[in-house]
């Protein structure tokens, strides 16, 4: 077998990739032709290796710096029990942010102390719901949810642990999309305009609320470090200035999630041991100064423990050229199971499964089946001519695309199998035509009909 050494582009896919016999692309052991043939394309595949990898990564950098901390995986990026089974064996907490992500925790077996509800909406049920479960933490985002859970908290005769969500006011330069400190944003109590202050006092004196700390959260995909360090300073002058005014003892800092990784040959990210460099000292700097005791520090990473360890695999089926212009080559899959190129511009590479180490000579577009013409999933891309048949396979595809996945044009969302030591494991099934029709189905559609009165 051949390593990373041999195929750069080796480096975006998982630890275990390589070359395996016929130059076909093996992942966890696996030859991904023969996966693709077991369980279809589009078929998304992740490696268990790279994704405890990641996990001891975060625990090692963050915990050697300071060791009082919780990772915390923000569930959003790609929820699953199976995961959710792997992270709590990793010792990680959860992110949710939805009482479908509850549920699903919930199924897993996952133990609510370690799971923190987040929100800019939650609704009532979805409060007593975590409530009631015993989640963690909340993380009141606004003041309807603070009267709301204080109410519903005391009502069930119980004291909830609570962080504030706070705007600092950050720029943390990334896709207008995924950033949410800055001022001008639908999440959180920003510091600036005094809102932070007083959803402080009201939730110190609500009764059934326990508030134990601080959260911020400046957005995703952030490839500097630097927005940190300035977030943690203004949140930690914020503190000290409430345990002045108020008696406020920060126990707990929570400084969200948002570490970039890498999706171009080109273009590397920070590695974890960058970020935790930034934010231990300047949480160590920081409380120094301001004579505070260093608190708990919660992190919160989503798309950097799951997307290099997930790989998409899709079919190739025709073609058209463009003389002059462009040749587009097609795929079975597309903006149904990942919309981030749609949405964001997002960029991946790819490589021929089949054809590995195979010279690149074609300069094609990959368009997906979808019928939109904004269905492209890489545009420009150099690889081998492909025929009908290959397998085309996209590294650091792990995240936010299986969750952001839809059934536009009645498609099919893709199986997922968990690779290890050559041996898969089918954790998601593809989707049937009967899933497209179970919520319409039962009862027929006479029986659905009611008077809704005026
Ligand atoms: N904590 C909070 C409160 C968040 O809102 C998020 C992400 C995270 C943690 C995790 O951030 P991460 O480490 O994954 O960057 N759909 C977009 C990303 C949306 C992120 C939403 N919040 C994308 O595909 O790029």
């Amino acid at each position: 077998m051949e390593n990373e050494d041999t195929l750069p582009e080796l480096t975006l896919f998982p630890h275990t990739a390589a070359t395996g016999h016929q130059g076909h692309l093996a992942i966890g052991g696996c030859d991904t032709a023969a996966l693709a043939a077991t369980y279809g394309t589009p078929l998304y595949i992740f490696d268990e290796t790279t994704l405890r990898a990641k996990c001891s990564e975060y625990r090692r950098e963050f915990g050697e710096r300071h060791p009082d901390t919780l990772a915390i995986y923000a569930c959003k990026a790609f929820a699953n029990q199976a995961l959710i089974r792997l992270l709590q064996q990793e010792g990680f907490g959860l992110d949710v942010v939805s009482g479908g992500e509850m549920h699903l925790a919930r199924s897993a077996g996952f133990p609510p102390g370690l799971v923190y509800f987040h929100g800019n909406n939650k609704s009532g049920d979805e409060l007593r719901q975590a409530l009631e479960w015993g989640v963690g933490r909340v993380v009141v985002d606004n003041f309807h949810e603070l009267d709301q859970l204080g109410r519903l908290a005391a009502g069930l005769g119980l004291t909830q642990d609570v962080l504030l969500r706070l705007s600092p006011g950050v720029d943390p330069h990334t896709h207008s999309h995924v950033a949410t400190g800055i001022l001008d944003s639908k999440f959180g109590f920003p510091i600036a305009t005094g809102q932070g202050e007083e959803a402080l006092t009201r939730a110190m004196s609500t009764p059934g609320l326990n508030l134990v700390g601080l959260h911020t959260h400046l957005g995703s995909s952030l490839y500097e470090v630097g927005p940190y360090r300035e977030a943690i300073g203004i949140v930690l002058r914020f503190a000290a200035g409430m345990r002045q005014r108020h008696g406020f003892d920060l126990a707990e800092m929570n400084v969200g999630g948002g570490f970039a990784v890498q999706y171009r040959l080109g273009s590397p990210a920070p590695p974890v041991s960058a970020y935790a460099a930034a934010i231990v000292s300047a949480m160590s700097d920081g409380t120094r100064e301001l004579g505070l005791r260093p608190p708990r520090l919660v992190i919160e990473p989503g798309r950097s423990i799951v997307a290099r360890a997930g790989t998409a695999l899709y079919t190739v089926g025709g073609a058209k050229d463009i003389p002059g212009v462009r040749r587009y080559v097609f795929v079975d899959g597309g903006m149904g199971d990942n919309i981030r190129p749609a949405l964001y511009d997002s960029e991946y590479e790819a490589v021929a499964a089949n054809k590995m180490g195979q010279p690149r000579t074609e300069l094609v577009t990959i368009a997906g089946k979808f019928c939109e013409s904004g269905d492209i999933l890489i545009r420009d891309i150099r690889l081998p001519g492909l025929e009908p048949g290959d397998i085309l396979a996209v590294p650091a595809a792990g995240a936010y695309s299986i969750p952001m996945a839809s059934n536009y044009n009645a498609s099919l969302r893709p199986a997922i199998v968990m690779v290890r030591a050559g041996r898969a494991t089918l954790i998601r099934r593809r989707e049937t035509y009967a899933d497209l029709t179970a919520a319409e189905a039962d009862p027929p559609p006479h029986e659905m009909t009611r008077p809704c009165g005026n």
